[in-house]
């Protein structure tokens, strides 16, 4: 088992990364002084694969343990499932010790997390993430909430869970291309943050199925990733300053994502995408070598994660996307650019220009 910290004073807690977690869970939640009654809220299709042995762990280590299923997908990341999770609460008459654990992918733990930041105005919050997204970053943070219709995330609070806990075993039912999506995350904690986590990778020689990977090296990979969020938001719990370095690829991958309707990229195909786009500014701004920028290249494409725009996605949409942003943020375009491997720096410096021809290479023209 490895075992990290995310320091936040009296609410500190633990990631742990196990490959038999699931069947470990109960006793580590006594061990860090849980009791009582506790409410696992999943999906029927996860909870179809691990639900169970959940709940026996739970039961063996003496707790009350219920479940509450919601259906699977982001549309359903609303006020009105949270709601429905409220019901069980009254159900199972939840009290202010008992606990709510998150069994799912991001869209369980921002409801499940935003349930119980709110429920009695706050129980005590356990996440077990099952995507790779999940487990090397939703999980992690204490960002909770829901969507609204004019919106994504746009309702919530920081919560932090308890404990975060991983079994990497899970993975071996996710779909490959969330897992890929994942993987998107992965490398930008290698650019942005770890050059040992990069050069992991980059040791690699398949990285696009989680079975190309030993389960040592998984865990390795989880290890750094979860290592590299955990420091982020210690040192940054609000989003002040640090926590933005987090947001690379996000800039221009946000606005492939909305101008695409979510619908033609996943998350990690978009921030993949605009890693590319990003890296290519700091190219072109001396930040950063070409040399480094094919190696993120070939780390992307060893994922199987896009490199080049669909030639149909429309440029002149994606720099309003940005402008739009741009707006909310308050004047400029933030970029998270890459100053080395492991060492990335935000900017509001980029020219429109710039942006502009950033935009036209990644399309291959
Ligand atoms: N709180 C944060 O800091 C934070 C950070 C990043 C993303 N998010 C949120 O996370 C969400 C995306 O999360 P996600 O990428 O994990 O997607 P997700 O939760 O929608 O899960 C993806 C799909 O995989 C299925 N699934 C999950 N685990 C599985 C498993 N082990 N086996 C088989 N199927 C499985 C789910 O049912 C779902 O259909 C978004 O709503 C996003 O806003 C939150
Ligand atoms: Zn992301």
């Amino acid at each position: 088992m490895k075992t990290i910290t995310v320091a936040l004073g009296d609410r500190s807690y633990p990631i742990s990364i196990d490959a038999h977690a699931l069947k470990k869970v109960g006793q580590w939640l006594v061990d860090i002084g849980l009791k009582g009654k506790v409410l696992v809220v999943s999906n029927p299709v996860i909870f179809q694969h691990y639900g169970q042995q959940l709940l026996t762990a739970l039961h063996k280590a003496g707790f009350d343990a219920q479940f509450c299923l919601v259906p699977a997908g982001e549309r359903y990341k609303t006020l009105k499932t949270v709601e429905r999770i409220y019901e069980y609460c009254v159900q199972y008459r939840l009290e202010r010790r008992s606990t709510i654990i998150a069994l799912g992918g991001g869209v369980i733990g921002d409801m499940a997390g935003f349930a119980a930041a709110t429920w009695l105005r706050g129980i005590n919050f356990v996440q077990i993430p099952t995507t790779l997204l999940a487990m090397v970053d939703a999980a992690i943070g204490g960002k909770t909430g829901v969507n609204h219709r004019m919106g994504k995330n746009l309702i919530g609070a920081f919560y932090q869970p308890k404990a975060v806990i991983i079994d990497p075993q899970v993975l071996q039912t996710l779909p490959p291309r969330e897992y890929r999506s994942g993987m998107a995350e992965v490398i930008k904690y290698g650019v942005i943050w770890e050059p040992q986590l990069f050069t992991l990778l980059e040791e690699q020689s398949r990285l696009s199925h989680y079975r190309y990977l030993p389960p040592e090296t998984l865990t390795q990979i989880l290890y750094f990733s979860c290592q590299t969020k955990a420091t982020i938001v210690s040192q940054d719990e609000r989003e002040s300053g640090l926590r933005a370095l987090l947001n690379y690829g996000h800039t221009i991958g946000h606005a492939i994502e909305t101008v695409t309707q979510y619908r033609r990229y996943t998350h990690g195909e978009a921030v993949a995408l605009g890693m590319i786009a990003a890296g290519d500014i700091a190219v072109q701004l001396g930040w950063w070598s070409e040399t480094e920028q094919q190696r993120q290249k070939a780390l992307i494409t060893k994922v199987k994660l896009p490199i080049q725009l669909a030639p149909d996605v429309d440029i002149e949409a994606i720099k309003n996307a940005l402008n739009w942003d741009k707006k909310v943020e308050g004047g400029t375009v933030r970029f998270i650019l890459p100053k080395a491997i492991g060492r990335a720096e935000i900017t509001d410096q980029v020219s429109a220009e710039l942006i502009h021809q950033a935009l036209i290479r990644l399309k291959g023209q």
